[in-house]
């Protein structure tokens, strides 16, 4: 069975990827490389034993991505990542934001209409949930307005997504992600952000290895125990594991409904200053870190309700917090050993 990955030399692509093919299926990567490199494949191909098909475009092209389908149509199914997420960068400049996550979903909806091609599995975010009046968070609880173009671009994606499949054969799974972190066990693919990192984990590893010469710790104000924010952190395999289950949902005729809503998360929050502790006790290096003013836009507390996932997908996230610090760090230190951190 052959599947799409858009995205696949990404972050979460590439570990989704490698799950994808240790089940046996076969994986065609499309990616235009704007956020990843090419040297991703030579690694997923040394992991798994098997290069996947790759075809290098920018999913905005409706003439390239209707004759990439064309040829595809095959496809079994579609699992969506190719997107931009820089939360801050899409405040900048919105319209490269709409015109790159939504015009590249609709040329892909396009082209599953006209291939009959039925599933697509999308990355979404728990960004949509805002702050949660109630937490643990569960999948109908309401979508708040989005606080930046690149959460509302997931928000509208999810529209278009449940507007097609009313209208199609096409039906959706929409995988609400809360906050991957870590790297797979063989540090053979990770993380690899683009200049100084936003988010939490990257810049720990980097501030360790001596990158950047202390973490800001953004805020210690908040309604927590330790006044420091609260995420669900997962391992990035543990969510790459759910993409396959989703895939598989899809093939075997299993869902409930034309589109349904996962919370990818372990159910467990933990805070900023946890994390930081997790790290010092999972790789023995001690970290500098100051305490700063709270990021505009940071919410205080989110994890996830994850009943749903655990029950209907029969998934549940098994790797603990020192478990993706570990694997995180390690990953690092390959970066460094290969110049590249
Ligand atoms: C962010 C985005 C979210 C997106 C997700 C995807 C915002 C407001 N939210 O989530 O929409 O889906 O990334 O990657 O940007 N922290 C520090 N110091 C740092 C970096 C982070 O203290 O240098 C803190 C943050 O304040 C936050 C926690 O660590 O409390 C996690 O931050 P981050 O990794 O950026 O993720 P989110 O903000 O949850």
């Amino acid at each position: 069975m052959k599947i799409l990955v858009t995205g696949g030399t990404g972050y979460i692509g590439s570990h989704t990827v490698v799950e994808l093919q240790a089940k046996g299926y076969e994986v065609v990567i499309v990616d235009d490389l704007s956020n990843s490199s090419v040297e991703v494949l030579d690694h997923i191909a040394e992991i798994t034993g098997k290069r996947p098909v790759f075809e290098q475009f920018d999913l905005k092209d409706a003439l390239k991505t209707s004759a990439f389908f064309s040829k595809h149509s095959d496809l079994g199914g579609i699992i969506h990542f190719a997107a931009f997420k820089a939360v801050g960068e899409s405040v900048e400049f919105p319209l490269k934001y709409y015109q790159n996550n939504l015009v590249s979903l609709i040329n892909i909806l396009q082209g599953m209409m006209e291939n009959k091609i039925r599933n697509i599995v999308f990355s979404s975010s728990c960004t949509v949930y805002g702050q949660p009046d109630k937490l643990p968070v569960k999948e109908d609880a309401p979508v708040q307005k989005a606080w930046s173009p690149y959460g509302n671009t997931k928000q509208i994606s999810e529209e278009i997504i449940s507007d097609t499949s009313k209208a199609s054969g096409i039906d959706g799974i929409l995988l609400r992600y809360f906050n991957p972190i870590g790297a797979h066990e063989t540090a053979l693919i990770g993380e690899l952000p683009l200049g100084v990192p936003n988010s939490l984990m990257p810049y720990i590893t980097q501030t360790a290895i001596g990158i950047r010469p202390f973490l800001r710790v953004w805020g210690s104000d908040y309604d927590t125990p330790d006044g420091t924010a609260i995420r669900d952190y997962l391992h990035v395999t543990d969510l790459a594991v759910a993409h396959v289950i989703a895939v598989e949902r899809m093939l075997n005729g299993k869902m409930k409904q034309k589109v349904e809503v996962f919370n990818l998360g372990t159910g467990n929050g933990f805070s900023v200053m946890q994390v930081i502790e997790s790290f010092e006790r999972s790789t023995g290096v001690k970290l500098n870190y100051q305490i700063m003013d709270r990021r505009p836009g940071d919410i205080e507390k989110v994890w996830a309700d994850t009943e749903f996932a655990n029950k209907e997908l029969g998934w549940k996230a098994v790797k603990s917090l020192d478990e993706m610090t570990a694997s995180a760090w390690k990953w690092e230190k390959v970066l460094a050993q290969k110049g590249k951190g």
